[in-house]
């Protein structure tokens, strides 16, 4: 807050009165009109289309529904409580968006299928960039963590070639349907790594079945859903994100194949190309050959991930592009 006499307060900006004759805003329609016209100041065209489309559609949204006041206030409110729900390792809005479909949909525009290439899946708001690194057999998961679980597979192009040294990353819940940002006393991340594909394109390591879970209820975006009578559950997944130069970066997920939730993903995640079998390994041998330091029973993943060339990723997004202006 500024004090008196002090300059810290809010600063005029620099920025000249339009030069042009626009009506005072004194009836609805003027006032989107005027805003549209004020737009055509912005100089990034793609900025000003964005700019103008949002304003037309939220305008318009404001009319259609003839809002009242009390519920233009209720959704500051959400939109207030779900920024103060942030933290450096928890991100409401990711999940409102989540939610209403938009990242889904925002994936599905930016990353469009391209024969031969594993589909795209939402990030989700669990990701964290302090993923330990990992080399091929090693665990992700802490011991205790659940269920064993081996995930094997290769990295390729649409060609079939091998894709060596791609980084990937991968998280997923513990037994408990919890990642281990949703623990108050995280010291450390578990069940998530970063590891590299070898010169063959293999990639193999150990984790844990994950389960299907609950998305946070206890913020805004919980409270919205149960306001809709929508259930707030995700079926069981494993996130895996690669990234390689020369290729398209694949954000994905893969789902188990049985869970009840798989149709109704509350996020719009699932897509049936990432559902997969998890295979019961019942073998003293087996599970000592991959790691597994007790018992004699495992699930195995195995999963071939096929990464998209940039060049023809590029192609297949621009047939997604709407309007004229572009980045
Ligand atoms: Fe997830």
């Amino acid at each position: 807050m500024p004090q008196r006499g002090s300059a810290s307060g809010p600063q005029y900006n620099g920025i000249s009165p339009p030069n042009l004759d626009l009506p005072w805003p004194e009836s609805p329609e003027t006032i989107t009109a005027n805003l549209l016209k004020l737009t055509e100041a912005v100089e990034n065209p793609r900025t000003k289309f964005i700019f103008s489309r949002l304003i037309t559609h939220l305008h318009q949204f404001v009319g259609e529904t003839s809002l009242t006041t009390e519920e233009w206030m209720t959704a500051i409110n959400f939109l207030t409580r779900t920024g103060q729900a942030c933290t450096p390792i928890r991100q409401e809005f990711i999940l409102l968006s989540d939610v209403l479909g938009v990242s889904a949909l925002v994936d599905g525009l930016n990353n469009p299928k391209v024969s031969g290439g594993t589909a795209s899946s939402v990030l989700g708001p669990f990701f964290t960039d302090d993923a330990p690194d990992v080399t091929i057999g090693d665990t992700i998961a802490s011991e205790g963590m659940g269920e064993y679980m081996y995930v094997e597979g290769r990295v390729l192009d649409t060609h079939g070639k091998p894709v060596p040294n791609a980084t990937i990353e991968t998280w997923e819940t513990d037994s408990e349907g919890f990642y281990d940002t949703q623990y108050s006393d995280r010291t450390r991340p578990d069940c998530r790594g970063r590891l590299r594909s070898d010169e063959e394109g293999r990639y193999g390591y150990r984790a844990v079945v994950p389960v299907a879970y609950a998305i946070p209820g206890d913020g805004p975006v919980g409270e919205l859903l149960t306001h809709l009578n929508r259930h707030n559950m995700r079926p069981n997944h494993l996130h895996v994100s690669i990234e390689a130069p020369g290729y398209r970066k694949l954000v994905t997920a893969l789902y188990a194949r049985g869970d009840k939730w798989l149709s109704s993903d509350a996020v719009f995640g699932v897509k049936r190309s990432l559902v997969v079998d998890l295979k019961v390994v019942d073998n003293e041998e087996e599970a000592r050959l991959r790691g597994f330091p007790n018992g004699k029973t495992f699930k195995l993943l195995q999963f071939d991930f096929v990464l998209v060339p940039s060049e023809e990723a590029e192609v297949a997004r621009q047939k997604f592009v709407v309007g004229k202006a572009k980045i």
